[in-house]
């Protein structure tokens, strides 16, 4: 009988293939955020907007963490990591704002995909991808915050130039806090 539960057990250890599948899908989506904020950020320092660039890049680095984490976790559970192809981020944006609303797109995109794992993890009684999935999903409620609070603030400055550079010296000073490790 024991023989039969450790067997069981190991069975259980191995991911679901629809749930593999949903995963890789989101390590590519993780991946091309990346991508999609190195570009923000090359578009940013080539306006001389380097606290803009800098802001962008920490996120381009939060997202490759994001992947990697879901990596790490894929393994963990005995699936196969499937890299995929990750489409050209666009690199040319007419105005700051331009570029965090594009970011919050993303990152509400990116909420939307958290959540359609959960719930297949939850349709298929995978416990252990819930509670993994827990810290993606609080992270995306900072992340959509985070890039909120940037388009505020730039809707206010408008087109006055000392607010701008004003808050690029803010965004440059931005800690390093992904917190994926
Ligand atoms: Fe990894 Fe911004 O979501």
């Amino acid at each position: 009988m024991c023989a039969n539960n450790a067997s069981n057990d190991n069975l259980n250890i191995m991911i679901h293939p629809e749930l593999e599948d949903a995963i890789n899908s989101q390590i590519n989506q993780e991946l091309a955020a990346s991508h999609n904020y190195l570009a923000m950020s090359n578009h940013f320092d080539s306006e001389n907007l380097n606290g803009f660039a800098q802001w962008m890049l920490l996120q381009h680095d939060e997202e490759r963490q994001h992947a990697l984490k879901l990596v790490g976790y894929l393994q963990d559970r005995g699936g196969r990591v499937k890299l995929s192809q990750i489409p050209v981020p666009r690199s040319e944006f007419n105005a700051p704002i331009e570029a965090f609303q594009v970011s919050l797109a993303q990152e509400q995109e990116n909420t939307a995909s958290i959540n359609r794992l959960y719930e297949l993890a939850l349709k298929l009684n995978d416990h252990a991808t819930k509670s993994h999935l827990q810290w993606f999903l609080d992270e995306q409620v900072e992340e959509e915050k985070s890039v909120e609070d940037v388009i505020a603030l730039l809707e206010r400055i408008g087109d006055d130039v000392t607010g701008l550079l004003f808050l690029n010296d803010k965004l440059g000073k931005r800690p390093s806090d992904s917190g994926a490790e």
